[in-house]
């Protein structure tokens, strides 16, 4: 596991969106796995900026989204499918035909699971999964639970994460209370994982997610496992961890 510090949120983004640059470069027909939230909007942006500027080349990249609420459609401002539009896929290269991202409206949740896994299979594996994470360390949307669950899967949300999105909805009734998520299984099996942490509010979850033991009470704690992990976590965010 490498550690970099970053001054600020937009630090970190950069960071993080010259990782992501590397990978494509590198790769140009690589698979990244993406994330939604807050926390990987600036590094998004920042990647448009250089594929505006004529330096990146999405052309051949393919994505998996982690996760996506289960019961909204494509069209539904607060469907993850809606985000990624909105923050990276209209305003760069990539084609339609190789993003994906669960699919929330398949009511039929063991289909909708077996079906994403397939796609994740058929394109090879992940080669580099961004993730932010939850306060209570949920990574895509796997909460703290007794077991890790291993494939893609649907999930009832906590009410702290309920909480904690309402943000972007007119009222928490209309926060779904299930999605499908990438299971820990299906983010463990990435080849490379890039974590982003920004935010004092989040120096005790980073905390124990690194230092602490490796539990599903914890979900992240289990990317202490993984034989590539890079954090980028801005300064408040490692408040916690005596590096700085
Ligand atoms: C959501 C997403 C996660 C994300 C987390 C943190 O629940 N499913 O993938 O990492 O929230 O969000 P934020 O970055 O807004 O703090």
């Amino acid at each position: 596991m490498k550690i970099y510090q970053a001054k600020d949120y937009n630090d970190m983004s950069r960071k993080a969106a010259n990782i992501i640059s590397a990978q494509i470069i590198m790769k140009p027909d690589c698979v990244l796995g993406l994330a939604t939230g807050s926390t990987p909007v600036g590094t998004y942006k920042q990647l448009v900026d250089w594929y505006q500027k004529g330096d990146l080349d999405f052309s051949k990249v393919k994505t998996a989204n982690l996760d996506e609420y289960k019961g909204l459609s494509k069209d539904n401002s607060q469907s993850y499918y809606y985000f990624m539009q909105e923050h990276l896929f209209k305003h760069v290269n990539i084609k339609e035909k190789n993003t994906h991202i669960p699919d929330g409206t398949e009511t039929d949740a063991e289909k909708a699971a077996e079906d994403y896994e397939a796609i994740i299979s058929g394109l090879g594996g992940v080669d580099l999964q961004l993730l932010g994470i939850g306060h209570n360390g949920h990574i895509g949307f796997n909460e703290p639970s007794d077991i890790y669950p291993k494939d893609t899967h649907v999930v009832d949300l906590q009410e702290s994460t309920i909480e904690a999105n309402k943000r972007f909805f007119d009222s928490i009734d209309e926060v779904p209370r299930q999605a499908y998520t990438m299971g820990i299984g299906t983010i463990m099996r990435a080849r490379k994982i890039l974590l982003l942490v920004s935010g004092a509010e989040k120096a005790d979850i980073l905390y124990e997610s690194i230092c602490g033991p490796v539990t599903p009470s914890v979900p992240a704690s289990i990317l202490q496992l993984h034989p590539d992990v890079i954090i980028v976590a801005d300064e408040a965010a490692l408040s916690k961890m005596g590096i700085s």
